[in-house]
């Protein structure tokens, strides 16, 4: 398979580090582009893949084609590389708010599309990924695009109606999560702890937590409720997040969130 990623930036790249790291991504070949012959030469360099600015170029070389540009550029890139985009291709999408019917009328209809939504933490190959496969595209063409985003984190597929509640939800998570890390970690020196073991216990054990909803596999609260003595320390402290409403607070942020992707289509 030889993928070519469409728009080098901070997403292109954390997929080119995660396929190249992985064992499936080294049987497979990636070329990407860039707007600016300057990042071109520069990504090429650090990443050591063929980077150019021929989008044309690219979707004639390639498989797979994952459009990484912001989504004002979208309708551009596509329509550019649409004489290009055969029936065997597959095209995939990170932009937000871009829906798969978007990219079938700007590559022409008949066109497979994948509308996808990882988050930064792919980086680290620890992203989340979220698919939503457009009409065109076949099932092995959906799996694919599992094996590509599963080398930077988990998956799952959902109903392309879906997506803007998902970029609300892991799309922007790692952000409301960065907050409460850093609440957590001024509530440590507010305790006494130096800055830096305050910051180490709030991420720790937020990544703890989560391996264990993960990894256990059962409801968060039946979690909440093993660690919640009767009469003990822990009730106190969910009575003052429950008296901040914490849980109507963070539902709220994703329903904000997902609201703004939907409006993001309209303002376009
Ligand atoms: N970052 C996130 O948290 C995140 C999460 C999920 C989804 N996404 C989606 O990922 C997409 C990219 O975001 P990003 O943060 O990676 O943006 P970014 O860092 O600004 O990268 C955009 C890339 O697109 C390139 N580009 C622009 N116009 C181009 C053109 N005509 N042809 C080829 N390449 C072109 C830019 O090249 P130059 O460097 O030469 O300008 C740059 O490499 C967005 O649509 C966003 O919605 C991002």
């Amino acid at each position: 398979m030889k993928i070519g990623i469409l728009g080098l930036g901070k997403m292109g790249e954390a997929l080119a580090h995660g396929i190249r790291a992985s064992g499936d991504g080294k049987a497979w070949k990636i070329e990407a582009t860039t707007h600016s012959k300057e990042s071109a030469s520069r990504a090429g360099k650090a990443l050591r893949i063929p980077v150019h600015t021929d989008n044309a170029k690219l979707a004639k070389n390639c498989d797979v084609i994952i459009l990484c540009v912001k989504p004002h550029q979208a309708e551009a890139v596509l329509t550019e590389i649409a004489d290009a985009i055969t029936k065997k291709k597959l095209v995939i999408s990170v932009a937000a708010s871009i829906t798969n019917a978007q990219m079938e009328e700007w590559l022409g209809h008949g066109c497979a599309t994948i509308r996808s939504m990882p988050n930064t933490p792919a980086l680290i190959r620890e992203g989340m990924t979220v698919l939503a496969p457009g009409r065109e595209a076949s099932p092995a063409q959906l799996k694919a695009a599992e094996r590509i985003f599963a080398t930077v984190g988990r998956t799952s597929v959902v109903e392309e109606r879906l997506m803007d509640g998902v970029t609300g939800l892991s799309g922007c998570g790692p952000a409301y999560v960065y907050l409460i890390a850093e609440a957590l970690s001024e509530a440590g020196v507010k305790v006494g702890l130096p800055r830096a073991t305050a910051t180490l216990l709030a991420a720790q054990t937020l990544m703890g937590a989560a391996k264990m909803v993960l990894e256990r596999g059962v409801h968060p609260a039946a979690l909440k409720d093993e660690v919640t003595t009767p009469a003990g320390c822990t009730i106190d402290g969910l009575m003052a997040l429950e008296e901040g409403k914490l849980r109507v607070t963070l539902i709220k942020a994703v329903l904000a969130a997902a609201e703004k992707s939907e409006r993001l289509r309209s303002e376009a």
